[in-house]
């Protein structure tokens, strides 16, 4: 485009300051910003911003909202005990077959947890301090020899954080992993804005732009070639999951095989809330779609709302395990989808009108991202399957309190002892137990693994490889 078009699109859509700094610009910057410049979705900026950066709209909530229907964590029903079986052998031969691939969503900056650099580097295993990029790397490569297949890792990481991403992976040699079957590939990005609808310059030649969110996962996986490599390998099943929970199951048989046999598009693992107003997402259903309102969404006398037995009526939260079927993605960006933005109030460094860095005390503009789960109601079916936060959800994601990594290291070392005690062996009160996921990555494997076991001693604290 040329600067004279630049200029009046640019008055078109009430923009023109992102240029004051042109004159001072060397060529190489010039060309830097209008790069950008051409980027930015500019058929999206005006309704933006008028209905998420001048005023805080409402959360939309759906008319009427159900609970909806979940999978139970233990079958005690003869019917879904068949069902969980068969669903776990079919899901057995897709991971056999290399039709399974892992995906984490690793762009955030959590910037909660206070810890610096990408977080997949955070040391949260009990005994060894493992960072939860080695823990997925285990789980993964305990699974591709359990399964003796190929089980491909995606990694959505965003400009934030790439670089230093791909550097942890190549310094630690892909934590045992083939480099080649590790895809690192970058989300997306959406400009800042002050609160009149100003897009804000981070530097002079820069527009300020912040990750898309990890709902711009689902069109990264496509722009990136990670379906086209998928769709080369045969993989049809995506493991989706958050880079906090080192607890994840990354390769569950049965989560996989209900999804698949039910043929669901985006099936979700749920579980129930510690009470009302844990700060998750709920699964609803409306319109007769799966739906996942956030906590800050849920009005109070809904968060509140009771069966007659007792039970919250949006009794299951989101932890964000989802199985995405390759093909669902495909389709998406196929026939072209825009998942709703969520916006944020934060405060955002920018270059003022005099040209100077200002980093604000107070919030001075908006974030917009998007979430995964609002391709839920995109799929025609979706499973949800609840599962047990002792077994499967230790986030890390507060330096201190819930969600902190000390309430994740005990939760590490809690399964590891449940695990043992399933296979008979009692561990004293105060030792604090790690398994290297090479070692089990279910309890099954302890129990077939138990005479390795007889002979240890348990001390404070001990790690089973
Ligand atoms: C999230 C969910 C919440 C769920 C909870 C479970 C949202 C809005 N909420 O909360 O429903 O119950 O996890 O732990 O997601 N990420 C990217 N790119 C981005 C933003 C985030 O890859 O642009 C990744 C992060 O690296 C992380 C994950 O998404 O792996 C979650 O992000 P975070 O912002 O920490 O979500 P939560 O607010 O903790």
């Amino acid at each position: 485009m040329k600067l004279k078009d630049i200029k009046s699109l640019l008055a078109k859509h009430h923009q023109e300051h992102l240029l004051d700094f042109w004159p001072e610009l060397s060529v190489s910057q010039q060309e830097n910003l209008l790069g950008q410049i051409e980027g930015l979705e500019w058929e999206n900026i005006d309704s933006w911003v008028e209905n998420y950066i001048k005023t805080e709209m409402p959360a939309k909530l759906p008319e009427k909202l159900e609970s909806a229907p979940v999978y139970p964590a233990i079958a005690s029903d003869p019917k879904i005990k068949a069902l969980y079986e068969k669903a776990a052998d079919y899901g057995k031969k897709l991971i056999s077959a290399g039709k399974v691939a892992a995906f984490v969503v690793a762009g955030g900056q959590g910037t909660r947890l206070g810890f610096d650099g990408p977080k997949g580097n955070f040391p949260a295993s009990p005994v060894k301090n493992k960072t939860l990029f080695r823990i997925f790397a285990e789980i993964i490569l305990a699974n591709s020899k359990k399964y003796n297949a190929v089980i491909p890792w995606y990694i959505m990481t965003s400009p934030l954080n790439h670089e230093s991403t791909m550097s942890s992976f190549e310094d630690n040699k892909y934590f045992g992993l083939d480099k080649s079957d590790v895809f690192f590939f970058q989300q997306g990005t959406l400009p800042n804005f002050d609160f009149q609808g100003r897009v804000l310059l981070s530097a002079k030649d820069t527009i300020a732009s912040s990750p898309d969110g990890h709902g711009g996962s689902l069109k990264a996986l496509y722009k990136s070639g990670a379906i086209a490599d998928m769709k080369k390998r045969g993989i049809e099943q995506i493991s989706y999951f958050q880079v906090d929970n080192p607890l994840i199951n990354i390769i569950d048989p049965l989560f996989i095989g209900l999804h698949a046999i039910e043929n669901a598009q985006m099936s979700s693992k749920a579980l129930k809330k510690a009470g009302p107003k844990e700060k998750v997402g709920n699964f609803c259903l409306a319109n007769g779609r799966v739906v996942v309102i956030e906590y800050s969404d849920l009005p109070d006398e809904l968060a509140e709302k009771r069966n007659a037995d007792g039970s919250l009526f949006f009794e299951m939260g989101s932890i964000a395990i989802h199985i995405i079927s390759r093909d669902f993605v495909e389709k998406l960006n196929k026939k072209g989808f825009a998942l709703m933005l969520h916006r944020a109030v934060k405060k955002i460094p920018y270059i003022n009108a005099q040209g100077n860095i200002v980093n604000p005390e107070q919030p001075n503009g908006v974030k917009l991202e998007t979430f995964v789960f609002d391709a839920l109601p995109l799929a025609e079916k979706s499973v949800i399957f609840e599962t047990l936060r002792e077994n499967e959800f230790a986030p890390v994601k507060n330096a201190s309190g819930s969600d902190s990594p000390e309430v994740t290291r005990r939760m590490m070392s809690d399964r590891c002892k449940a695990w043992l005690k399933n296979a008979g062996i009692n561990t004293p009160d105060d030792c604090v137990v790690e398994m290297s996921p090479l070692f089990a990555v279910c309890p099954e494997d302890v129990k077939m693994a138990k005479n390795k076991l007889i002979s240890i001693k348990f001390s404070d604290k001990i790690y089973i490889e």
